[in-house]
């Protein structure tokens, strides 16, 4: 089989309305992807996947559709996203567009149709959307028809007076889900990723893509995830648009779905199915949870990291797909904090922690996709007040934190550890005002450390995270990384990270330690032959090794 573009390919994740203001209103916009195109160039990526770029009143930055046909004015016109896709592919670089059909903007004209009983067009786009009638208490009170959870922690349901019913969104309430089950919507969103495709978009990565089926049967549940999460029938509506748009079109595409077992993650990603190229999974993401916390639960309640379970996913992503399918791997994206600062140490050893995450996650097999400022090692958000702050999701948060007890000084410092917001800061071109992303006050304030964070200053040393990042990204190809196979050394070590990559010519070998304090790496395995390739510190490959904080050696030994 003839190798496809992606199978070996570096994406680059960009957060537009981060990446570069080039009009001087404080909002990244296409012709800033346009003017900053010689950073991807250099970093040596060969993809850019670009966050929702449509016409949107921005509740949840874009994935909040009121028009796919039209770009954001945020963002730019038509032509500028034309002229983005020439000129990228013009330097030999796709581009990927986020697709998301779970769910449009309750300002879309569809759902304002669906409203509205007076409106023309009421009886075609009412059945566009999932409608429940009230439940009624013993006191008759209206509730809401189940107890279900949204992912942005408030119910899924919310009251449309016009027509006596609630509709149903699982991320915020401006965003009602759509019902695949209605053929004139699906052939409605059929039409809309045929004209993304004609544009001339290499590529898509399908939002919220395990949720597009409901158990349309409603039982009262909580959360009750279950019911709006990796239902059977999601995968023939996947299926059906692999089928008729994905494949013909030899677009490619990245499923966001989390939880897949084997069978359903064949079922996604198989070589001989139809729905997705590559799986977007989380099993390695929120390795740091405290599952005994009093005030808050899940990803909000910050616990000790679990490297083993950092290993197990990957390792078990790796074995799932190997034969069957082909594989991802991503340290974090738009949705989780920054890495350097969850999973490394943004303090005494914020280069070397980064370069010790650089080196585990870009030696292991798969493709592979790097988020907006990680390769200039950004760090989390410092801001002190909530208004700061622009994620709609923090705001339930907060209140949550609040409701259950917990000091503001505590909710502050959770968001600042755990919201999406750390990743969304504005990318640090240089030490200019406001890091040199914009002329004018951004959308988000810039993070304090880009005095001294920034790429400029990064350009022109070579030891640089940035410098060191495109030399992996040049050595992922040329070393065939993402063909090989994937074995942890001790993968029940707590604290270090060690694996070999067996590829055609020969075995990656990479030692890590994931913690701030000495460990111990025993190697029982014949070590002759391993050349270094690159290191974060200075050690010998023995036996034993007393590894310090954050130390990371990258070996090959040739076949
Ligand atoms: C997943 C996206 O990554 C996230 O940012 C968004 O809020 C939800 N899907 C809803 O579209």
């Amino acid at each position: 089989m003839n190798k496809a573009w992606w199978q070996d390919a570096v994406i680059y994740q960009c957060y537009i309305r981060s990446f570069y203001d080039a009009n001087g209103d404080g909002i990244g916009d296409f012709r800033g992807l346009i003017d900053k195109l010689q950073h991807f160039i250099d970093l040596g990526v060969d993809a850019v996947w670009v966050s929702p770029h449509y016409k949107s009143p921005m509740d949840d930055n874009g994935y909040d559709v009121s028009d796919y046909y039209q770009v954001s004015d945020d963002y730019g016109t038509l032509e500028d996203v034309k002229e983005f896709i020439a000129r990228a592919h013009q330097h030999n670089i796709k581009v990927i567009f986020d697709l998301v059909l779970n769910h449009t903007s309750d300002e879309h004209p569809w759902f304002q149709a669906a409203c509205d009983p007076n409106h023309p067009e009421h009886e075609r786009y009412h059945d566009y959307y999932i409608w429940q009638p009230p439940k009624y208490d013993a006191d008759g009170n209206r509730i809401k028809p189940t107890k279900w959870l949204s992912w942005f922690g408030g119910g899924v349901w919310d009251y449309n007076e016009p027509t006596d019913e609630y509709y149903l969104h699982i991320f915020s309430k401006k965003m009602p889900d759509l019902n695949w089950r209605n053929e004139a919507m699906k052939n409605d969103l059929k039409a809309v990723t045929k004209w993304l495709i004609d544009l001339g978009v290499d590529g898509f990565r399908v939002d919220a893509s395990n949720h597009l089926e409901k158990n349309w049967d409603f039982p009262d549940a909580y959360p009750g995830y279950e019911h709006f999460s990796s239902l059977p029938k999601h995968h023939e509506y996947l299926e059906e648009f692999g089928r008729e748009l994905f494949r013909p079109n030899n677009v490619m595409t990245m499923g966001e779905a989390g939880g897949a077992s084997k069978e359903e993650a064949e079922k996604y990603v198989g070589y001989d199915h139809d729905e997705f190229n590559m799986l977007i999974q989380f099993g390695h993401c929120w390795q740091d949870c405290d599952w005994t916390n009093q005030i808050t639960t899940g990803k909000w309640a910050k616990g000790d990291l679990n490297v083993v379970g950092i290993k197990e996913s990957f390792a078990h992503f790796h074995d799932m797909l190997k034969g069957i399918g082909h594989n991802l791997i991503y340290w974090h994206n738009h949705d989780q904090p920054r890495v350097v600062s969850h999973y490394g140490n943004d303090q005494e050893y914020w280069k070397k922690s980064a370069l010790m995450l650089l080196y585990t996650l870009y030696f292991m097999p798969g493709t592979a996709i790097v988020y907006q400022g990680e390769e200039i090692g950004m760090i989390n958000v410092d801001y002190t007040d909530l208004s700061d702050f622009r994620d709609v999701e923090v705001f339930t948060e907060y209140d949550n934190f609040r409701s259950r007890g917990a000091s503001h000084e505590y909710a502050m410092q959770a968001l600042r550890d755990r919201s999406r917001d750390n990743a969304r800061s504005p990318f640090q071109w240089s030490s200019e005002p406001y890091a040199g992303f914009s002329t004018t006050i951004p959308w988000m304030n810039v993070v304090g450390s880009y005095p001294t964070i920034n790429l400029a200053a990064q350009q022109t040393d070579p030891t640089s995270i940035f410098n060191q990042y495109k030399t992996v990204f040049s050595m992922r190809k040329k070393r065939g990384i993402s063909d090989g196979t994937l074995t942890f050394i001790e993968l029940d070590h707590p604290d270090h990270y060690c694996y070999t990559n067996k590829v055609q010519e020969g075995t990656i070998l990479v030692i890590a330690n994931f913690r701030n304090k000495e460990t111990l790496i025993t190697l029982d395995m014949e070590l002759d032959g391993y050349e270094e390739l690159l290191s974060n510190c200075q050690q010998s490959l023995q036996p034993n090794m007393i590894l310090q904080p954050y130390d990371a050696i990258v070996y090959f030994k040739k076949e």
